[in-house]
């Protein structure tokens, strides 16, 4: 027996129901109805569907519709879709995902988001994400999640091969994955790597290359100051001792590797090491994963025993476009997917780390990311690419070098020649 007559039912336009359940949730104040298209995260990983459910999560409960657009994996080659968008002050898109070393580029495009954060809500953040993604007293966009380069290795193996512990420094990790890799091939796994990377010609090579160079003392390409510092020897160095890899411990393919490349081979059980973003770890701990509970994560080696640990500092944020016909219901949808307990269920889920502080203290978060504990320190560490030095011109800047960075990695440019080319591309970017 249905209590409700079904033709009562029919009376109660949908429209009217969802504005009146709008009402009712804090946060959800827009009117319903509306279509929001969102540029949101890619196939990396959960990270694009677990995104778009939330996005439509949100919808749900206001009665707003969301378009979700989908993106390539590649951070280079979705800044080069934005962009055209951005030129052309196309109203397509309202909401973008951005990544954090885009607000110089992205300013002109955005809406000032103070305009709808309080200043109390907007200090729930890390300071440090909120003065990067502020330009001119801008707020470019609200963050997202943040992401720093960590070490994955694989604990049973490193048992086997009578290990103690992760290396500390880049030597020890080449010749710790020289041993495994050649007991294990010698074992019948042919296709066994010692370590996996990011080599490919694009923003995932940056923040590898940024990693090494930093770690053997030798800058982070632009100083904070605006002074270009990467012709230096320990730069030189880095890349050479990178170089070194390719074909021995690290597959000559590692070269076109971005990050779920390297992911699919590790997480297929055939390497010992790998650099990796904090995405990695839920999707390897996954029950029907081949790896799970056979791996950890930790900080990234040092240069030599005297270089530095270097993690590099990533992270997605949030932004409304400038061009958007529908400002308010997008901010809407920002504050729904920034949220403490969206945050929380996506470093529960996806393992990614909040960027709010609070977040890392929940049980709940600890439990499913115990390495989580020390994700605070590593963040308060994590070494910034120079986008805020170079502004609108960072991708100039990041196009050099990863181009150069490949062509060591490939071994058609020697690491001298590669810093010069970079140095110089460096100087026209800052004029
Ligand atoms: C990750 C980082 C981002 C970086 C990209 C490079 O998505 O969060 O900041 O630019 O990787 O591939």
């Amino acid at each position: 027996m249905n209590p409700i007559h079904p033709s009562f039912r029919c009376v109660v336009p949908k429209s009217f129901l969802a504005a009146a359940t709008a009402l009712l949730l804090p946060g959800a104040v827009q009117a319903a109805g509306v279509t929001i298209h969102f540029a949101g995260d890619s196939d990396v990983g959960e990270g694009g569907r677990w995104t778009k459910a939330l996005a439509q999560e949100w919808a749900q409960k206001t009665g707003n519709t969301v378009d979700y657009i989908s993106r390539p994996n590649d951070a280079t080659q979705t800044l080069q879709m934005f962009q055209q968008y951005w030129a052309a002050k196309s109203g397509d898109v309202d909401v973008y995902m951005i990544d954090v070393i885009w607000p110089g580029i992205a300013a002109p495009h955005a809406v000032d988001l103070k305009k709808y954060f309080k200043e109390n809500e907007i200090k729930e953040n890390f300071p440090r994400i909120i003065e990067n993604n502020t330009v001119k007293g801008k707020l470019v966009s609200i963050p997202f999640f943040t992401d720093a380069g960590v070490l994955y290795y694989r604990t049973d193996l490193l048992e086997k091969y009578g290990y103690k512990e992760p290396p500390k420094t880049w030597e020890e990790l080449a010749e710790m994955a020289k041993k495994i890799q050649d007991g294990e091939r010698k074992e019948g796994k042919g296709d066994f790597q010692g370590f996996v990377f990011q080599g490919k010609a694009s923003e995932s090579v940056t923040c590898n290359a940024i990693e090494w160079i930093y770690s053997y003392g030798g800058g982070t390409i632009i100083d904070p100051n605006g002074k270009v510092t990467i012709n230096n020897p320990n730069a030189i160095k880095a890349l050479d001792q990178a170089k070194s890899w390719v074909g021995t411990i690290s597959p000559k393919g590692v070269v076109s590797y971005g990050e779920e490349e390297a992911r699919n081979v590790w997480q297929a059980g055939n390497a010992a090491f790998m650099r990796n973003w904090p995405y990695a770890y839920a999707l390897g701990q996954d029950p029907k994963s081949p790896i799970s509970g056979k791996f950890a994560a930790t900080i990234l080696p040092k240069g030599g025993t005297d270089g530095k640990n270097a993690a590099c500092l990533g992270g997605w944020n949030l932004m409304v476009s400038a061009y958007s016909k529908n400002p308010d219901v997008a901010a809407d949808l920002v504050r729904y997917l920034s949220s403490p307990e969206a945050q929380k269920k996506r470093a529960v889920d996806l393992s990614q780390l909040p960027t709010r502080p609070s977040v890392y203290t929940d049980p709940d978060v600890l439990a499913k990311n115990p390495w989580f504990k020390n994700a605070v320190d590593i963040l308060n560490n994590a070494i910034a690419r120079p986008s805020t030095v170079t502004g609108a011109n960072y991708n100039q800047v990041s196009t050099a070098f990863f181009q150069s960075v490949n062509q060591v990695l490939s071994g058609t440019k020697p690491s001298q020649q590669a810093v010069s080319e970079v140095e110089r591309a460096a100087k026209r970017a800052l004029r």
